[in-house]
């Protein structure tokens, strides 16, 4: 898979020394010019933006993003949580699967709850019911599976067929949307806009008998919305025209968009040596603090490589095999204690680090590069591995 982003921005002047590695330094003025670009579609065309948790969830940049956007979206209890206690704004919670012993602590959090199946709304009615009898408030929506394919990797594509996510949209029955406020649908993936009008262009003809009971209509997460080339007028068109033609509000959820290039991961050679080609054991961990290099799988961009050279293979320090980063042409000459960085680590990455074999967690860093102010957010420990176990 490959991954458009790794636009270096302002990383290239940040000296890599300044922080401990291993380490994410995370630009703040590049987060607040990616939330310009999304509160001026959400100005713009009337939706509202909410930022996916799941992607970037850097709490402590939570007051900087509900400046911006109009709240968050959550994958379950924790996420929608946080969002309360961090962020601002309303807090959509979409599960695939709710546990009952959860759901109310997720509703009194939650503005919008959505679920994966009529099954599990009709199973759930009378808790949502007495909940909403005590005094909670909140909106009832379907996710639903357009079952119109737009992405090139069958396991970041929500309607690949038998997918678990969404209910089939052809097999929308009235009934299914008694007591349902909105529909959500979520199948695009650090895409442009087209698939995103092609995929309405699917989906609107079977709900368009529905439209008429329904409040909302989200459209996920997946639109690459801060990158350069991204149809931006386009999409504010569309989200004004879907609008006007349902009489729903809009909203979109993105994810990676809040959080695009504005991210480094830091690293160090811990030690070179031959085995066919030149071998670089690195601080940095893929299946730790990268799991989608190997997950996905993609190469991620380094600052500063160059364009030809001698290649070295990077890799962590646990005892997978597989866990290889890639083959760089480091930045000058390789040596121990060299330091690089991976780029657009922000999103996707620091959501996703674990400490196997016990790899120490990079510390998190917040640099303005508007003003080169530098913060240490948060450094992590032995006791961050061991309160994990037990
Ligand atoms: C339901 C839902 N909403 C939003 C997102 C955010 O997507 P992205 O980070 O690609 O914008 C995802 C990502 O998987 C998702 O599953």
């Amino acid at each position: 898979m490959e991954t458009r982003a790794g636009d270096p921005g302002a990383f290239t002047r940040f000296d890599l020394t300044r922080v401990p590695s291993p380490a994410f330094v995370v630009d703040a003025a590049k987060v607040r010019a990616n939330l310009a670009v999304l509160r001026a579609i959400g100005d713009a065309s009337g939706a509202r933006v909410l930022a996916a948790l799941k992607a970037f969830s850097m709490w402590s940049l939570g007051p900087t993003i509900a400046e911006y956007l109009d709240g968050v979206c959550a994958s379950g209890l924790y996420e929608a949580k946080l969002g309360r206690e961090e962020y601002g704004g309303e807090v959509a919670t979409y599960c695939a699967g709710y546990k009952e012993a959860d759901l109310p602590e997720i509703a009194a959090l939650s503005d919008h709850l959505i679920f994966n199946s009529p099954g599990q709304i009709a199973r759930f009615r009378p808790l949502l019911d007495r909940l909403r009898a005590e005094g909670e408030s909140f909106d009832i929506g379907l996710r639903i599976n357009p079952l119109h394919s737009e992405g090139e990797v069958a396991k970041y594509d929500p309607a690949a067929p038998c997918s678990r996510l969404g209910f089939p949209v052809t097999q929308i029955l009235p009934e299914h949307l008694e007591g349902v406020d909105g529909i959500h649908m979520h199948t695009l993936c650090e895409q442009d806009f087209p698939p995103l009008e092609r995929t309405w262009a699917a989906v609107q003809p079977l709900i368009r008998p529905h439209v008429r009971s329904l409040k909302w209509i989200n459209f996920g997460g997946g639109h690459h919305v801060t990158r350069a080339d991204y149809q931006t007028d386009d999409l504010i068109a569309f989200l004004k025209r879907v609008r006007a033609e349902t009489d729903c509000d809009v909203m979109i959820e993105p994810g990676e968009a809040v959080a695009l290039d504005a991210g480094i991961l830091v690293g160090e050679i811990l030690d070179l040596f031959d085995n066919g080609m030149a071998i670089g054991i690195t601080d940095i961990s893929a299946t730790c603090h990268m799991p989608d290099v190997i997950e996905a799988p993609y190469r991620p961009a380094m600052l500063g490589e160059e364009a030809s050279g001698p290649i070295t293979r990077l890799g962590g320090p646990s005892c997978l095999a597989g866990d290889v980063i890639g083959d760089y042409r480091l930045p000058g000459d390789a040596r121990v204690g060299q330091r690089f960085a991976f780029l657009d680590q922000a999103h996707y990455s620091m959501v996703k680090t674990n400490s196997f074999n016990g790899v120490p967690l990079p510390s998190i860093w917040l640099w303005d590069s508007d003003s080169d102010g530098l913060k240490e957010i948060r450094r992590f420990g032995y006791e961050d591995f061991k309160s994990r176990l037990s």
